[in-house]
């Protein structure tokens, strides 16, 4: 399919996104020992917030999303994460299933999540706009405005050492700019009152339909990897 390019950086063989490791690979594979502080036990200070966000994102009627979605789609993975991954909103699989990056580009995410030797269960995974736009459209910026304060309670309760942005759209809500996304790769930002790290790199969608990026996918992971290790040299 496309989707199984990815390589587990522990695995003993060059890490490039032209591994040829397959996703059954992925599947069978012991994990690697995630590096940082991942725990599959959140402290329940955080549980308690992390869950008080959950029922307001539930109960959430501030646009016009909640009276077309199935289900609101909140996060996946933990709130202890050192990694994480925010996407622009819900597909038509994550609203049935109420669950962030769940059909192919979800593939996709957890073969990279993999491939940086980490379990989809050891990284936090949100998305900008906690409800799917009808038709999967582009959100609107009321949409955005009314969203984004879930989004950033969230990095604060996560406390992530980095955050990778999902392609152009959530890049743009949340470094509020409109510069392609080829500019905005390669660098470290800030977001959010904790000035999380925040690393822009390609959506697993759009690399699906152009996967000679995927190779450029990777030295984003890999610059972000560096930040987590503390050896981005950004301050
Ligand atoms: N695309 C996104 O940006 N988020 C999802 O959850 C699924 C697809």
């Amino acid at each position: 399919m496309g989707i199984t390019t990815w390589k587990r950086r522990d695995a003993g063989a060059e890490n490039t996104a032209q591994g040829m490791a397959t996703e059954q690979d992925a599947e069978v594979r012991e994990p690697a020992a995630s590096p940082g502080r991942n725990s599959l036990a959140p402290d329940s200070d955080r549980l308690a917030r992390w869950q008080e966000i959950r029922q307001e994102v539930e109960n959430c009627t501030a646009c016009s999303l909640h009276t077309t979605r199935t289900n609101t789609v909140f996060a996946d993975g933990t709130p202890e994460a050192d990694w994480m991954f925010i996407g622009e909103a819900p597909g038509g699989d994550e609203d049935r299933q109420g669950v962030p990056f769940v059909g192919r580009a979800g593939q996709l995410l957890n073969a990279m999540i993999f491939a940086l030797g980490m379990k989809r269960e050891e990284v936090c995974i949100a998305n900008v706009l906690k409800c799917r736009p009808p038709g999967n459209r582009d959100p609107h910026g009321e949409e955005v405005r009314h969203c984004e304060p879930f989004l950033l309670r969230q990095v604060d309760v996560v406390e992530p050492r980095v955050i990778v942005v999902l392609g152009r759209f959530a890049a743009h809500s949340l470094l509020r700019t409109e510069e392609p996304i080829g500019k905005l790769r390669g660098k470290v930002f800030r977001y959010g009152e904790n000035n999380i790290p925040l690393v822009v790199s390609y959506h697993p969608a759009y690399l699906l339909r152009n996967p000679a990026d995927k190779k450029k996918a990777w030295d984003d992971l890999n610059l972000a990897l560096s930040v987590v290790s503390g050896n981005s040299g950004s301050a």
